[in-house]
């Protein structure tokens, strides 16, 4: 008998190929709406494996209706969605999707850079509205990025791809990580700092650090307030990682000059978010991998995890590795 697999989203083809030649599976056949808690609470009673996103809540409560589980395969790097201790508690292995999506998503995150430091999308919504009557010498100015400097929290896989983009534009790169990297610093050019010295001298703040029990609330309104009046803050990790109730405060009183942002408390971000009135601020709807080829590499990824688990090997990307032994 195969194994039974629940996917929580259309996928594409190629990955679900890959799931339908070894499983028996079901779908939520949608690509605008998530799988509703209840549906998903139905489909985990009779689940060897499941098929997730990062917008599905993988917690002790939906564990407790799967007693078959084997494996979460999350098509996603981050896996802040899944209560990973409890999946290992219970035998249940963790998969994500590293590396395939670290050059996509460090694009992104220097397109924020750049849409924020020279007010890209403030100015087109001015053209488009009519409002440009002339050249004028400081019309829509904003801040220079060649030469500046570039301080990277979470100096990891997509960190460190930030940082390799910031050579052509001749920035002094600083960077604020859990672990130090002097293997990095000679052959990168780049130098560890303090949080609150990469803060404090800073042009631009790309944060690029897991959401964890250490990482939520790390920028927070202390840290805000050590930054330059002339910093732009770019985050495309997560958005619990900074407090946003604070950036926004710091936005509207312009004590920082812009951010661009991928990633919310709330996500989609709510209608009436106070971020939304700011005209200093970019705000994307969480695209940092959103390429064609890397969104398609991510799914085929996490396809083959989950029926590697399914099938008894060694998945290449396991988050729990103890759970093998
Ligand atoms: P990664 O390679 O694991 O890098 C994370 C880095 O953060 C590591 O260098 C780690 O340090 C550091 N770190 C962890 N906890 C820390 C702490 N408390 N203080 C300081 N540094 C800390 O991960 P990645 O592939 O670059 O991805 C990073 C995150 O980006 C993901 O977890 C995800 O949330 C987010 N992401 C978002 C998008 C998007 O669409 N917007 C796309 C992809 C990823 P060590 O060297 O000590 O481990
Ligand atoms: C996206 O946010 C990811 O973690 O892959």
């Amino acid at each position: 008998m195969k194994p039974k697999a629940y996917i929580t989203r259309i996928i594409p083809e190629d990955a679900l190929n890959i799931i339908a030649r070894c499983c028996e599976y079901r779908i939520w056949e949608s690509e605008t709406q998530a799988v509703p808690r209840s549906v998903l609470e139905q489909n985990v009673q009779d689940a060897d494996g499941l098929f997730t996103l990062l917008t599905e809540k993988i917690d002790k409560d939906l564990l407790d209706m799967a007693p078959r589980l084997k494996v979460v395969s999350n098509m996603a790097v981050g896996f802040d969605n899944i209560d990973v201790a409890e999946c290992t508690k219970r035998g249940i292995l963790v998969c994500n999707t590293p590396g395939v999506l670290t050059e996509t998503t460090a694009d992104l995150a220097w397109a924020l850079l750049m849409a924020a430091a020279r007010r890209i999308t403030e100015a087109e919504r001015f053209l488009r509205e009519n409002k440009w009557t002339t050249w004028s010498p400081m019309l829509l100015t904003g801040m220079d990025i060649y030469g500046a400097t570039l301080g990277i929290i979470g100096f990891g896989r997509i960190g460190q791809a930030v940082a390799r983009r910031a050579k052509g534009f001749g920035m002094k790169v600083l960077y604020y990580n859990r672990t130090a990297r002097p293997d990095l610093e000679a052959s990168m050019g780049v130098r560890r700092a303090t949080l609150e010295e990469l803060l404090s001298t800073s042009d631009f703040v790309s944060i690029h650090v897991p959401l964890t029990e250490e990482t939520r609330g790390m920028i927070g309104e202390r840290e805000l307030s050590l930054m330059k009046p002339t910093a732009v803050l770019v985050n495309t990790a997560r958005g619990q990682v900074v407090d946003e109730e604070a950036l926004c405060q710091a936005l509207k009183e312009r004590r920082i000059f812009a951010a661009g942002l991928d990633v919310f408390h709330e996500e989609p971000l709510p209608a009436d978010s106070p971020l939304r009135d700011l005209d200093n601020v970019v705000l994307l709807p969480h695209i940092g991998s959103a390429s064609i080829a890397t969104r398609t590499k991510m799914a085929v990824m996490a396809a083959q995890n989950l029926i590697q688990a399914l099938s008894g090997k060694r998945p290449e990307h396991v988050v729990n590795p103890e759970v093998l032994g």
